[in-house]
């Protein structure tokens, strides 16, 4: 059977690495409503990070949209802090697994990563919408699958913005040159170098070592069973690599971006998913892969809640498709792994 969304009301303190647990347990309603796919509406159009640095109408909006979500209260599930809880509860033990308390749900490590995030990124981007009144208003995403995007898009590192983070490795400060094979040690490799392998890194993780649905997604992972089966090849490298070269190495789990309790804090966190989540578009459009056809996969369900704060119940069946939710990535942007075969 599917792995079913959590009962809220179980919640639980979450388990940081270094042992010591936080509470990152939402609102709780009794009203769950069941998301329904928009008929029609305004087309989003997410835009690559690097490319509206020179927008000024966009970036006024975004940045107003974050301001605008940490100046909710906390106890308002659409606040920038309630929005990194989600993070933080399913993905360090904040939910036990309906009708197998002593499992927790874990959508990192399995076939749910590409859809949790997804479906998280879409409740992100539509309270945005919502609190600057512009239903078209759609995340950049970080596309650092490209050169031009191999470093902190310089949106975030502002430090008077919205968009600013503090807790982030002060030595990977643009442009200083992405490695997304980082295993926390900086080695020196000149720029021309780094990025040739950085492609080649990318055909390897989407073409040549995609070559069936658990490489690419992730292994299967169904009611009952034990968290962790195994991770997808872009969940593994550049996901985790990116995740860890943003956080801070002085912090006691490299807040934020290189640990999940706190990951969602960091602004640029939605970026990156942003770009991991075109990564899956790109993968089916591009690259002819396909969806997986389990209905364990298929029929698992979330719940988060939306612009409106209502709770909703969401399942994978209805992320498949980008243009159903109501956005599409800006095409204009190069893909030049596309022909880095090693
Ligand atoms: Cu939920 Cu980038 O991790």
């Amino acid at each position: 059977a599917p792995i079913s969304a959590p009962d809220l009301t179980t919640c639980v303190p979450a388990s940081k690495p270094d042992g010591s647990t936080i509470d990152c347990c939402p609102p709780t309603t009794t009203t769950i409503i069941d998301f329904e796919l928009p008929d029609s509406g305004p087309l989003r159009t997410r835009p690559a990070a690097q490319d509206v640095a020179n927008d000024p109408e966009y970036l006024a909006k975004y940045k107003n949209a974050v301001e605008m979500m940490r100046a909710l209260p906390d106890d308002d599930p659409r606040s920038h802090a309630q929005q990194a809880m989600v993070h933080c509860s399913y993905c360090d033990g904040g939910y036990p697994q309906v009708g197998y308390s002593d499992l927790e749900i874990q959508v990192h490590f399995c076939w749910l990563f590409f859809p949790f995030h997804r479906w998280y990124l879409y409740f992100y981007e539509k309270i945005m919408g919502e609190l600057i009144g512009d239903q078209t208003f759609a995340l950049p995403f970080w596309n650092w699958d490209a050169p031009a995007g191999m470093y902190i898009p310089e949106i975030f590192t502002d430090t008077t913005s919205s968009l600013y983070d503090q807790y982030r490795n002060t030595a990977h400060q643009p442009p200083k040159l992405l490695d997304l094979n980082y295993g926390r040690t900086d080695d020196d490799v000149d720029d021309a170098t780094r990025i040739k392998e950085n492609l080649t890194t990318m055909y390897k993780q989407m073409v040549s070592n995609a070559t069936c649905h658990r490489l690419f997604y992730g292994e299967p992972y169904s009611a009952g069973d034990e968290p962790d089966p195994g991770a997808g090849n872009i969940e593994t490298t550049p996901h985790n690599n990116i995740h860890l070269w943003v956080g801070d190495p002085t912090q006691p789990n490299g807040e934020d971006m290189g640990t999940f309790y706190s990951a969602a804090r960091d602004p640029v966190f939605y970026s990156h998913h942003s770009n991991v989540d075109r990564m899956w578009s790109i993968y089916k459009d591009k690259l002819g892969g396909t969806d997986i056809e389990n209905t364990d996969w298929l029929d698992a369900e979330f719940l988060f809640y939306d612009e409106k704060k209502n709770l909703m119940r969401v399942n994978v069946r209805d992320s498949l498709d980008t243009k159903k939710l109501g956005y599409v990535y800006d095409e204009n942007v190069s893909i030049p792994w596309l022909d880095s075969k090693p």
